[in-house]
């Protein structure tokens, strides 16, 4: 071998020397073999936390799973949970940005995809003491009794209809209009539904807009998962910048009708204006205030419709359950009035129904993904800067060694035993713990107690003939967030007298 050999060879030897002493003196979590290049990418099964929870009987409750090149940390135990979310959360509180998701949030300009840092410390200041505040929730309130009151007129109308009576129909459909509405008016101040029920125009350039957004993130590559193929697989960077010119415009024009009725009635109390009074206070950009205010449409539409139909799914599996519920109802607010929300704390069991279907079918199992800042140990294993960190909050609350017959829904578990849902109990945790936890916890209980309570209070339910309990498909989605599988179909019988099946609007 000549000299000029040497200098290459010498490099190889101690690229490799160096590779094996980081994999030697790193300690991984244990998990499946990684195979070059793809990882473990193509043994993913798509119901992702189902398959977790699977590698977790094998490897552990801590796991590596490698996508492509990224390491992912799987975690699926409480105890892990709490160094993860507790102990640990500062490093651990980034979030990794797919190149979509990135794109959509201007690289973290928002509350959701932004990394933990002054600028995340800002906006959630901005969402604890502004946005979320008992006192705001509270003015908003009449907003959700509204949609909720809509929602029972519109059931009304479909299982009255002589035609229809005792005929089943799909309950989803039903949930997703109430949650919209409530979503959209909370967020934006509008109703984008016109008296005759359709959608005016910038309700269907809204839904585009979400619908098109929703492609967008499914669209993902290898590439996602390989840094250094990306330049394969490049992005249609024109259709993403039309996409977030499309809904900045709808944006801004929302913004100048509420700057404009500020100036004749004063501020109101949607989120769109909270923000824009609030811009100078906390310096606010407009990517933030655009940002923020489309994080409420993703974050809060989605996960309030599969809590209440995944609810509805074991409710109606159980008519014991069922039962007790309205006798509740029936006991603390009788049959001649509508319920509210003041009522809730006189609903103890009807609050146990909420946990105990938020316990079983968490709306997003693997909460939002958080990622590494630093090096750091959980359960005595490294987890280097970088790595994407995941907690399986469905494998975690459906543990045996922690949960007496986990599977069976039982809302009286938490009658024997109070237990937070918010983040404070790691046996538990739908919402998240540690400074992610989710800002909108308590209104998105409040939108699903009402919601249920109200479909319960004001109908029977059953399965559609011939139906039995065993036979609801209980699978779920694959996906971020998981709704069932099969669109729960039901039997609605009204049980409330007529008067009480109209609409309550609020003008605000
Ligand atoms: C039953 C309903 C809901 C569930 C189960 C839920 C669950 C979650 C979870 C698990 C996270 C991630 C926590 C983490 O990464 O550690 C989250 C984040 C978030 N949620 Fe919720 N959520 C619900 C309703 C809502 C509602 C109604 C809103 C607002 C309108 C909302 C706004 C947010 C936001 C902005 C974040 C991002 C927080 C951050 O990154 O710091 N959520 N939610």
């Amino acid at each position: 071998m000549d000299r000029s050999d040497l200098l290459p060879a010498g490099l190889a030897a101690l690229a490799v020397i160096l590779a094996l002493y980081f994999r030697f003196r790193t300690r991984l979590p244990p998990g499946p073999w990684p195979w070059p290049v793809v990882g473990n990418l193509y043994e993913i099964k798509p119901v992702r936390f189902r398959c977790f929870a699977e590698w977790a009987q094998k490897y552990g409750p801590i796991m590596s799973v490698w996508f492509g090149t990224s390491l992912t940390v799987v975690v699926s135990s409480s105890d892990l949970a709490r160094e993860v979310l507790k102990d640990k959360d500062q490093q651990l509180a980034d979030r990794p940005r797919t190149r979509s998701a990135a794109r959509f949030s201007r690289n973290g300009a928002d509350l959701i995809w932004a990394d933990y840092g002054p600028h995340y410390v800002k906006v959630r200041k901005v969402c604890n003491l502004e946005l979320f505040s008992p006192k705001r929730l509270e003015a908003l309130r009449p907003i959700r009794e509204d949609e909720v009151t809509a929602m029972v007129e519109s059931i009304f109308r479909v299982c009255t209809q002589p035609e229809k009576i005792g005929l089943s129909f799909v309950l989803k459909d039903h949930l997703q209009a109430v949650a919209f509405n409530n979503i959209t008016r909370l967020a934006f101040g509008k109703r984008f539904v016109k008296p005759d029920g359709t959608i005016d125009e910038q309700g269907i350039e809204f839904k585009t807009i979400v619908s098109n957004g929703h492609k967008f993130g499914a669209s993902l590559s290898l590439a996602e998962f390989v840094s250094w193929l990306r330049w394969m697989f490049p992005l249609d960077e024109e259709a993403y910048e039309k996409h977030n010119a499309r809904r900045d415009k709808l944006t801004k024009t929302i913004m100048e009708e509420h700057t404009q009725a500020r100036y004749k009635s004063g501020a109101k109390d949607h989120f769109v204006d909270a923000l824009l009074t609030l811009k100078d206070q906390y310096d606010l950009s407009e990517d933030t205030i655009i940002g923020l205010l489309w994080d409420m449409i993703t974050a809060g539409m989605d996960t309030t419709v599969i809590s209440v139909e995944w609810a509805m799914s074991e409710i109606v599996r159980n008519p014991r359950i069922q039962d007790k519920i309205q006798d509740e109802l029936d006991s603390v607010i009788g049959q001649e009035r509508i319920i509210n929300e003041t009522d809730f704390a006189n609903l103890p069991y009807l609050q146990c129904a909420v946990k105990e279907s938020l316990r079983l079918h968490p709306p997003t199992p693997l909460m939002l993904p958080h990622k590494a800042s630093a090096n750091v140990k959980i359960g005595g294993y490294d987890i280097p800067k970088g790595s994407n960190v995941l907690v399986n909050v469905w494998a975690i609350a459906r543990d045996p060694t922690v949960w007496r017959n986990p599977l069976e829904y039982r809302p009286e578990r938490f009658l024997e035993e109070d237990i937070d849902i918010k983040g404070h109990d790691l046996r538990v945790l739908p919402f998240g713990a540690g400074r992610r936890v989710c800002p909108g916890a308590q209104l998105g209980i409040n939108l699903v107690s009402s919601m249920l309570a109200h479909l319960l209070h004001h109908f029977k339910w059953t399965l559609p003939d011939g139906v039995k309990s065993e036979d609801v498909d209980m699978r779920e989605t694959p996906g971020m967030v998981t709704f069932m599988h099969t669109p729960l179909q039901v039997v609605a019988r009204p049980r409330l007298p007529t008067q009480l099946y109209s609409r309550v609007p609020a003008e605000i």
